[in-house]
């Protein structure tokens, strides 16, 4: 194998024949390494694979199943298997991996879902509070020598204010019971939602995003990305949220349309906390420079609503 980093350990310490050869193509927490040894399986660990790296040490490990994070995994990576039989998404979201290009070569693909809800309704509320508190800025100002109680002190405060939640998955319902504490007036819009679970959730009901937009002081998506979803938070639900609104997207970057949120900002007061990007790198590091990231009214981090050690344990368990 031409990646020097590939570490390989056969964890069956009875050197009988592995029950699976398993390629961990990203970082993957110990406590989870240990027990697929438990199981007696062969693991291939690599987190710097990708691309061809990962074409050719999916040729050359030749696994039965593949494990991968952020990385992107494409019909011609599954060309180089013979064995492959299970793609596993270590994290919520599987819109990287070519699920079409796998299910026509009856490879199943599997995710984690809910393994990772609350880091990331943890995130979005460190969002949502950045935004309100304006730290960040307030962090900056005051490495610069710069004392500006004036300015900040002008924020507006969450207490009785509307918060709209949009997707109402494992992160969504998070995000509430949070929303909850904070005193917030919880409205909420998607697909499935029906009055019943409404009522159960202790929150309102909206009949369209639409509705959510004008409602709320606080928007946060919570939505897979899907030819329905992609560019659903466009220019007419930017324009429909309330003068002086925040929008929080800890999700995928796809549900908003960046172009039209980099136009309505200029026109609009509006505040911004992304947590991802239309197009943003599958690697740990890389350059990145987005017309979005450059306006003052958005605060971004690097797509991390997963990466706690919490989440990760319970992702790699
Ligand atoms: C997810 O889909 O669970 C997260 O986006 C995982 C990640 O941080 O890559």
């Amino acid at each position: 194998m031409s990646n020097q980093t590939l570490e390989c350990s056969t964890c069956d310490s009875t050197g009988s024949k592995p029950s699976a050869v398993i390629l961990l193509a990203g970082s993957f927490r110990k406590q989870g390494l240990e027990a697929l040894g438990e199981c007696g399986c062969e693991v291939v660990l690599d987190p710097s694979l990708k691309e061809a790296a990962l074409e050719e040490a999916i040729s050359e490990a030749n696994p039965d199943i593949l494990v991968v994070r952020s990385t992107k995994v494409t019909a011609k990576m599954l060309d180089a298997s013979e064995n492959l039989s299970v793609i596993v998404r270590a994290g919520a979201g599987y819109d990287t991996i070519d699920v079409a290009a796998a299910s026509k070569r009856g490879i199943f693909v599997a995710n984690c879902p809910n393994k990772n809800s609350v880091a990331v309704a943890e995130l979005a509320w460190s969002l949502i509070l950045a935004c309100d508190r304006k730290v960040p800025d307030q962090v900056i100002d005051l490495r610069n020598g710069n004392w500006n109680k004036k300015e900040y002190s002008k924020a507006k405060g969450l207490y009785g204010r509307t918060l709209g939640v949009v997707g109402l998955g494992g992160v969504g319902k998070e995000v509430i019971l949070r929303g909850k504490a904070f005193g917030m007036e919880i409205v909420a819009w998607s697909r499935s939602l029906t009055d019943n679970v409404a009522t159960e959730l202790g929150i309102t009901k909206c009949d369209s995003l639409l509705k959510v937009a004008n409602m709320s002081d606080v928007i946060t998506v919570h939505l897979s990305v899907t030819s329905e979803t992609e560019h659903i938070i466009d220019e007419e639900f930017l324009h429909a949220m309330k003068d002086g609104a925040t929008l929080i997207n800890t999700s995928r970057g796809k549900v908003i349309d960046e172009m039209a949120l980099v136009k309505v900002l200029q026109e609009k007061n509006i505040v911004v906390g992304l947590d991802v990007y239309q197009s943003e790198p599958t690697t740990g590091e890389s350059e990145f420079t987005p017309e979005i990231i450059n306006q003052s009214s958005v605060y971004g981090t690097h797509h991390v609503g997963a990466s706690t050690e919490q989440a990760q344990d319970a992702i790699a368990m």
